[in-house]
């Protein structure tokens, strides 16, 4: 094969449009939407390593208590994880930006204290092996926190999000689903529930099938065995 025919490794994740638009309409969000406070709020009182999985363009890092030791960032969208490492140097604790997939974290088995999903799980390919690698990098009794949009509203909005996702609104969403249910998925994957809270996005303002929200928290239980979730 000759150099100009070679082919050139494509990224497990690769929608261009859509990180350009998610770029601007998140930032933006921030402050029109109340996005910055939702940040705030999920990553509040973390503590020691964390991995932050789907970071997108990084407007989490900004929020990191300085109880933070590190944060290992995991994007495995080539513009965005750019926009991240920007970020990652405006940050007041440590963020080390790294390519991968949530499907098969590219880190040692129990090494985190904590992990963090935000807006990450509806657009994942396959949600249990994702939180199966999860609990796999977690240490046993190590948190995950989460803030994710699913399934909600009455019986005519859940046949919307259901009609969305099996046409248009993937392909134009980066991959994005709006009928998945997080808080299931984190029960069937083995984590144990904490406190979680149900909200919408934005909190007045008509609802969109995007706009069911739920915040919250899970452990890795204390007891697992080493080799869980693999
Ligand atoms: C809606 S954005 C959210 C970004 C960021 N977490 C935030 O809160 O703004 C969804 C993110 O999930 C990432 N993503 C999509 N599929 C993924 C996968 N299989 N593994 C890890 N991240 C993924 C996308 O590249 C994108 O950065």
């Amino acid at each position: 094969m000759s150099a100009g025919s070679a082919r050139v490794a494509r990224d497990p994740v690769h929608h261009p449009l859509f990180a350009r638009c998610y770029a601007r309409i998140s930032v933006t969000a921030e402050t029109r939407t109340g996005m910055a406070e939702v940040r705030r709020r999920l990553l509040g009182g973390l503590s020691g390593r964390v991995i932050e999985v789907g970071a997108g363009n990084g407007l989490n890092f900004a929020h990191y208590p300085g109880t933070v030791s590190e944060v290992v960032a995991i994007e495995p969208e080539r513009s965005l994880r750019k926009l991240a490492v920007e970020a990652a140097l405006r940050a007041q604790v440590p963020v080390d930006v790294a390519p991968g997939a949530a499907e098969a974290l590219p880190v040692k088995s129990e090494a985190f204290d904590a992990a963090v999903v935000s807006l990450v799980l509806c657009s994942v390919r396959d949600v249990p092996r994702a939180l199966a690698e999860l609990r796999r990098v977690l240490r046993p009794g190590g948190e995950l926190r989460f803030f994710e949009h699913g399934r909600g509203g009455g019986r005519v909005m859940t046949f919307t999000q259901r009609a969305l996702d099996r046409t248009v609104w993937p392909p134009l969403a980066g991959g994005c689903h709006l009928s998945r249910d997080p808080v299931g998925a984190l029960r069937e994957a083995g984590f144990e529930l904490g406190p979680y809270r149900r909200t919408l996005m934005p909190e007045s303002g008509p609802r969109l099938p995007s706009s069911y929200c739920v915040t919250g928290v899970a452990w890795r239980p204390p007891a697992d065995a080493a080799d869980a979730g693999r």
